[in-house]
């Protein structure tokens, strides 16, 4: 309990022991203050000094590409070596870079303006992506429950238009925390952030479809697959994320272990085998919802620009999803050959 003092002299006692405590207060914030600035000189000096390498390593690759022509096997060595050491900066850079404050990118600076949104330890940046996790888990429920509503309890336009506008919020919000997340280090490919302003659109054309014949005719389709995609994969992926966040936590760096633990590359591949049928499913029911479009576009009845506006959305999405998550696994699959080789 605090202690309230009783009487003058007692007041005065506290008063003086408050001001003692007071220019402690004030010397901390001073000598706060100065570590701050020494801070921010130190950033500037790395991001200069960061600049300053990638300009000389790139005119020093094209050196030593020139001098290869004229050189003896002893020499080739050397150049190897040093073209080897020079393969990996790029990656020391990009995780240096990523504590070092650094200027929005154009949707950032337009959501947010110029505010720095660079995260200064490995703790926060951690707390962040599983709050960004966790978000998309409290989100996967809320929206599953939505589209179980409107697909088996209620059908009601009004319902349906409420969903479309959380979908709409939900991937605004993902594609702002996802620029944050890249401003911070994290790999996510542009393919999934750019699916995002995707899904924004395509949950916005949704929102306007007017209710009708061919509105009716998509809905159903349209629902279940929310509940399967958005639903059931999503908690699927949610699982699979976040065990890699737990797991690449407890071991350390990220990406610089991701080759070499062996244990988290089997765990991984064993999410990946159990996920990856599921994902694709999803793909190509996307690719039906947009065959499904374009086949409904082609009614004489059809007068609605949102059937073909969804149609080419889905296809993009499809093609988008499908492809990129080929390319990832195929760069999983070449990482660990690369990494069975050199054991
Ligand atoms: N959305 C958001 N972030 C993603 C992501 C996605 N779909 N896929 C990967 N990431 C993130 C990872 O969390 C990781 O972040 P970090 O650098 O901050 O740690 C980074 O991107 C690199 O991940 P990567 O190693 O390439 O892949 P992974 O092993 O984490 O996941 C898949 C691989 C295939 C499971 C994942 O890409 C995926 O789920 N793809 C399918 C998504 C899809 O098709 N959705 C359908 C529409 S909802």
């Amino acid at each position: 309990m605090l202690f309230s003092p009783s009487g003058i002299s007692e007041c005065v006692q506290e008063w003086n022991d408050l001001e003692k405590d007071y220019q402690h207060v004030q010397e901390t914030h001073r000598l706060y203050k100065q570590k701050l600035e020494e801070v921010s000189k130190l950033q500037e000096s790395c991001t200069t000094a960061i600049t300053r390498q990638r300009k000389k390593l790139k005119d020093l690759t094209v050196s030593l590409e020139e001098c290869k022509e004229k050189l003896n096997p002893e020499e080739m060595n050397v150049i190897d070596g040093i073209q080897e050491s020079i393969r990996d900066r790029p990656n020391v850079f990009f995780e240096m870079e990523s504590f070092l404050p650094k200027k929005n990118g154009l949707y950032l600076s337009l959501v947010l303006g110029n505010v720095n949104v660079t995260l200064l330890n490995k703790q926060s940046k951690f707390a962040y992506k599983d709050e960004y996790e966790k978000f998309k888990l409290i989100l996967t429920v809320i929206l599953f429950v939505f589209s179980f509503t409107c697909r088996f309890v209620v059908s009601y336009r009004a319902l349906d238009a409420l969903f479309n506008f959380l979908l709409v919020w939900y991937y605004c919000t993902l594609t702002i925390r996802e620029s944050i997340l890249i401003s911070n280090g994290s790999r996510i490919k542009g393919w999934w952030v750019f699916h995002h302003y995707v899904s924004t659109f395509l949950s916005g054309v949704m929102l306007t479809w007017p209710e009708g014949k061919l509105y009716q005719m998509f809905r159903s389709q349209f629902l279940t697959y929310c509940l399967y995609q958005i639903g059931f994969v999503q908690f699927l992926q949610y699982y699979y994320q976040s065990g890699c966040l737990y797991r690449l936590r407890a071991l350390g760096e990220r990406h610089n272990m991701d080759l070499t633990v062996e244990g988290f590359q089997s765990w991984m591949w064993r999410g990946l085998t159990f996920l990856l049928p599921f994902l694709f499913f999803g793909h190509f029911w996307q690719l039906y919802n947009g065959v499904t479009l374009f086949r409904m576009a082609q009614l004489p009845e059809c007068k609605e620009w949102q059937v073909v506006m969804c149609g080419c959305s889905y296809l993009a999405l499809f093609m988008g999803n499908f492809f990129t998550t080929l390319g990832v696994v195929y760069q999983k699959y070449m990482n660990n050959q690369d990494k069975s080789k050199s054991l």
